[in-house]
């Protein structure tokens, strides 16, 4: 009995069903379709018409009103065919429509009509399918905390297709600054670095037009790599002007600069400012120097650097003067003696131990020509030197051409 009033149930339906989907006329749509902004979207629809019938044309109209009239998206009676609207469906009774994304406005009802051969035969699918467009909405998480993102921070990043119900969960592939870093439903860092800072979004995997509204990770820290540069160098003559310059990579960026004179026991000079400048600098200025760069996550101390102010120019007078002074009395003194030992002593001895000492510079020298006593000649000394040229070598075939006169070293 049970199973008998199931099989009649069953036969009943089929009938009730043959009826409503082969011999009525009719459209069937899914009432409201979702898709996300950027991607294609198929508009699923089937219609009937009575078995006699055969499909002549097919339309497709966008649009609110309740009998839409035109002019439509799709007309299979038109050359003109849009590449935004690909009708996917036949002439039997498939009458599926894709939509690809672009710039106008696609959402809102859509709905089908056709005719057949038999002069009365036309309908429209009233209904019509709502299309629903959302977008693709990320969110962000902090686990460490709450406002701005630390280096060191957990962080996880989630992506939302607002078309998928609880249940549902598409594929994503996650973009950093545009490129395409993974797939998966989330990013998730344990231990945030600034290098992870940048653009993120999300995209539906399979469709790469579509994509989220853009999250800015911007990973925050304590100031790094700080340190002090000099100009024009460390080591200056006094009165000179001199700048000590304190850079930081900091985010945010440095919020307050020190200045430690360390040698003088940690005096500090300057407060907030990256440069110290010194316009005529002082002996007492130069020293060990180091900075110290602040923002609101901490401090970081630079290296030391020495600063040396030298006397210098001052100095190489003073010692030019007195060398000079010392020579010209040297001289003087040379030539007196040596007058003294000429009258003492043979020309002859003399010229031979002159001829040794040629390489001597202000070496006063008897001249061999001139007949008589040097001392009571010109005043004038002669001074010797032997100079020993070092022709510059020319190329090699410069060379052998040249070589007869160029080998010999000049003296
Ligand atoms: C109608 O055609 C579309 C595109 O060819 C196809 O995806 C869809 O499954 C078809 N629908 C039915 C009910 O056969
Ligand atoms: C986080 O990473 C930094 C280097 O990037 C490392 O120095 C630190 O120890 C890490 N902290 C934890 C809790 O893993
Ligand atoms: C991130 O986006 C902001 C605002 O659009 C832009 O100013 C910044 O340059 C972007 N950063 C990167 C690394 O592309
Ligand atoms: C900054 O310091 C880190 C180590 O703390 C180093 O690896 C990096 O090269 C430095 N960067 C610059 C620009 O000096
Ligand atoms: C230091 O100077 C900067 C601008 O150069 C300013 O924004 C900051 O408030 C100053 N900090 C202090 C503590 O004065
Ligand atoms: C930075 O150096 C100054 C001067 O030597 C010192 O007083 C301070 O404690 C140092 N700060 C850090 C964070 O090391």
């Amino acid at each position: 009995m049970y199973t008998e009033h199931r099989d009649l149930t069953w036969i009943l339906s089929l009938l009730l069903l043959s009826g409503v989907h082969c011999n009525e006329w009719n459209v069937k749509y899914q009432p409201s379709v979702c898709a996300v902004k950027g991607s294609s979207v198929v508009i699923p629809c089937s219609f009937n018409y009575p078995k006699e019938e055969k499909v002549q044309r097919v339309m497709w109209g966008h649009g609110s009103k309740d009998i839409f009239d035109g002019p439509f998206i799709f007309d299979s009676a038109s050359n003109n065919q849009s590449p935004v609207y690909q009708y996917k469906g036949d002439k039997l009774h498939n009458c599926s429509l894709k939509i690809n994304p672009g710039k106008h406005n696609i959402t809102g009802k859509y709905t089908f009509r056709f005719t057949t051969k038999s002069p009365a035969g036309k309908w429209i699918g009233k209904e019509g399918s709502t299309l629903k467009i959302v977008d693709l909405k990320t969110s962000v998480i902090n686990t460490s905390g709450h406002g701005a993102t630390k280096e060191g921070d957990s962080v996880n990043v989630t992506c939302r297709n607002g078309c998928d119900g609880a249940d549902a969960s598409s594929a994503f592939i996650w973009l950093k600054n545009g490129e395409r870093i993974q797939e998966g439903p989330s990013l998730y860092w344990r231990n945030i670095s600034l290098l992870n800072s940048g653009n993120y979004s999300c995209s539906l995997k399979g469709h790469s037009g579509t994509t989220s509204g853009v999250v800015n990770i911007n990973v925050e820290y304590g100031p790094k790599n700080t340190s002090v540069s000099v100009r024009p160098s460390t080591e200056v003559d006094v009165g000179s002007s001199v700048t000590l310059t304190c850079s930081s990579r900091a985010n945010p960026p440095v919020e307050k600069y020190s200045w430690f004179k360390v040698d003088d026991g940690d005096i500090v000079l300057g407060e907030n400012k990256s440069e110290l400048h010194f316009r005529e600098v002082s002996i007492a200025a130069g020293g060990q120097y180091l900075c110290s760069a602040t923002n609101r996550h901490g401090s970081q101390n630079s290296t030391m650097v020495t600063l040396k102010v030298k006397a210098h120019f001052p100095y190489i007078i003073v010692i030019a003067t007195a060398a000079a002074a010392l020579l010209v009395v040297a001289a003087i003194v040379i030539a007196l003696r040596r007058c003294k030992e000429k009258r003492a002593r043979e020309p002859e001895a003399d010229h031979e131990e002159d001829q040794q000492n040629m390489l001597y510079l202000n070496w006063p020298m008897p001249d061999n020509s001139t007949e008589g006593n040097p001392c009571e000649g010109d005043k004038t000394e002669t001074v010797y030197t032997t100079i020993d040229f070092n022709l510059k070598r020319k190329s090699n075939t410069q060379q052998q051409t040249y070589s007869h006169s160029n080998d010999e070293g000049a003296i």
